[in-house]
């Protein structure tokens, strides 16, 4: 970790409908990440927003009898109350229409275009002329059938411009060897060169005629910029490239002390792996430091769409299990970069193990001891007094190291079970040294005391560690430890020694075990479209 700051971003989400619990993950595992690394101290520029144009917005706003930007305007309102809800922390939003961004896109257009890089030539696909749409191969199939309205297809033209991506191949290809870490995973490199580059790849079309929600083109007012190159050149709009407020810009992409993040769903890979270096290129910008691609959600083996009408909400769950059990499971349940799917089951069985039980239920107990054997004051470090205390001292340095490590490479999943294994050990740690039987022998008094010192340390530090996960669940920790959760610092996790004397404060469970009878038929309820 060699960098000073950090630019953490998301994708920009459609609002073309409500977001769901798939978007609702790549959200929070990017907020994780970018609170981690405020916690270690970093300064740390985290983005979000809104890809607000193009034909299908468009369309669902006519159905709902609405203009364009009355539509996406309501939409990116629900954006903004999910991530309140579930505590993100962006530090800005970016919206599509905003003129920021409307007209540097524009100007970057004109660039491309003044250089060679994009020309005026014919796009050929799929049209359905009821629907006014075109449609790519995968999307009409073997029986080339709209996918919207079910009706056949016909190949049609349209001019359009393009960009010429085969200036930029080789140089990517060279971008791609020069950084090892710039996809993560590092399979997705072998995907894009064996899948996408290597058949040869198309110039890619930026501009459209067949419908007019998107920015228009200066140069050629019937054309408006075709989806990708509006989309991913948010990444900078919003940093104020090309404004008279480039701040931000130079400090958050341009300098190479900052390392810049994109975090994405597998199934945009292509477009930040292959068009977005190219893009920057084009415009003679530094490329991203990285990309961290993240599996889908699906729900029991199939994918979680809105089209497909099987979408979790987030926002009744989070309303009622509360910020820290949604984000404990999305962070959790699912291994980084590979697919999971969402049950209702192992929701609350994750919360139940987890946060009820080990973590709950180890602060209920040792804050209980604290008060019973000590009169509420947590004793003073005093050494390694045997095997057992050693052992969880050293299960606590090692889980922090390993945190660290995993985290710096965005395993939030290994990272969280690595912060747990602290939990775990202290949990066996009371079985082990039998706290109520030391409590009896007045001799065994220095011991009691190294058992109390030593649990409150793990749950401190396992706190710290679950900090960015459990945006609430910390802090009551702490103050639970009679810490104050605004005083203390990350630093404190690789001491061992320095709790004593504080006075515990018992108070609430940190999670309330959940009743699966009950739950799991309200989830179930919930994903059936009960809202
Ligand atoms: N607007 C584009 C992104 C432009 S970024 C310059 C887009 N929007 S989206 O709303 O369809 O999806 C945004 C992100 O949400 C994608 O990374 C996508 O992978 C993620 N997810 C959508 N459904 C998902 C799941 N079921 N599971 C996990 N992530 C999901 O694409």
């Amino acid at each position: 970790m060699d960098k000073k700051r950090f630019y953490i971003t998301t994708p920009i989400y459609y609002p073309s409908a409500k977001l769901h619990i798939g978007h609702a993950y790549c959200t929070t595992l990017t907020d994780i990440f970018a609170r981690y690394k405020r916690l270690r101290g970093f300064e740390c520029y985290f983005l979000t927003g809104a890809d607000e144009h193009g034909q299908k917005i468009e369309k669902n706003a006519a159905a709902a009898g609405k203009s364009p930007q009355q539509f996406v305007d309501e939409i990116v309102e629900g954006f903004h109350k999910l991530w309140k809800l579930l505590d993100i922390s962006n530090d800005d939003f970016i919206r599509t229409t905003q003129d920021r961004h409307v007209k540097v896109v524009q100007d970057i257009f004109s660039k491309m275009l003044a250089k060679g890089d994009i020309y005026l030539g014919k796009y050929k696909g799929w049209y359905c002329t009821p629907c006014e749409s075109f449609w790519t191969d995968t999307q009409v199939g073997p029986d080339h059938i709209c996918p919207d309205c079910g009706r056949p297809v016909q190949v049609a033209e349209e001019e359009a411009y393009f960009f010429k991506t085969q200036k930029y191949v080789d140089s990517l290809l060279k971008f791609y060897e020069e950084n090892p870490k710039f996809l993560t995973p590092e399979s997705r490199k072998n995907e894009m060169i064996n899948t996408f580059i290597k058949p040869g790849l198309d110039d890619l079309c930026v501009s459209r005629t067949s419908f007019s929600w998107g920015i228009p083109i200066r140069e050629n007012e019937k054309h408006v910029i075709y989806v990708w190159l509006d989309a991913l050149t948010n990444y900078i709009t919003a940093l104020g490239y090309d404004s008279e407020h480039p701040e931000l810009f130079n400090k958050f992409w341009q300098d190479p002390e900052c390392e810049t993040i994109h975090i994405l769903g597998a199934d945009i890979t292509r477009f930040h792996a292959i068009y977005w270096p190219m893009f920057l290129e084009s415009l003679g910008l530094r490329k991203p430091d990285r990309e961290l691609i993240h599996g889908l959600l699906m729900m029991r083996n199939s994918k979680m769409s809105k089209s497909k009408g099987n979408v979790v909400d987030p926002y009744p769950l989070v309303e009622r299990f509360g910020v820290d059990a949604v984000r404990y499971y999305l962070a959790r349940e699912v291994t980084f970069g590979q697919d999971g799917s969402f049950t209702p089951e192992q929701f609350v069985e994750r919360s139940n193990t987890d946060l009820a039980n080990a973590l709950g239920n180890l602060l209920n107990r040792t804050v209980s001891m604290i008060n019973k054997y000590f009169g509420g004051v947590i004793p003073a470090y005093q050494g390694r007094l045997n095997s057992v205390d050693g052992e969880l001292e050293s299960v606590i340095q090692t889980s922090v190291k390993q945190y660290e490590n995993l985290l710096d490479d965005l395993k939030i999943t290994e990272a969280i079970t690595a912060a747990m294994d602290i939990v775990n050990r202290a949990n066996k740690y009371i079985d082990e040294t039998t706290p109520w039987v030391l409590a009896k022998d007045p001799e065994k008094e220095k011991e009691l005391a190294s058992v109390m010192n030593h649990l409150a340390t793990a749950l401190f530090t396992a706190g710290m560690l679950l900090k960015p996960v459990l945006v609430t669940a910390s802090d009551k920790l702490f103050a639970q430890l009679g810490l104050n959760p605004e005083e203390v610092s990350y630093e404190k996790v690789y001491d061992v020694t320095f709790l004593g004397g504080q006075t515990v404060n018992k108070g609430e469970q940190l999670s309330p075990r959940l009743d699966a009878t009950i739950e799991v038929p309200f989830i179930q309820y919930l994903m059936a479209g009960n809202q």
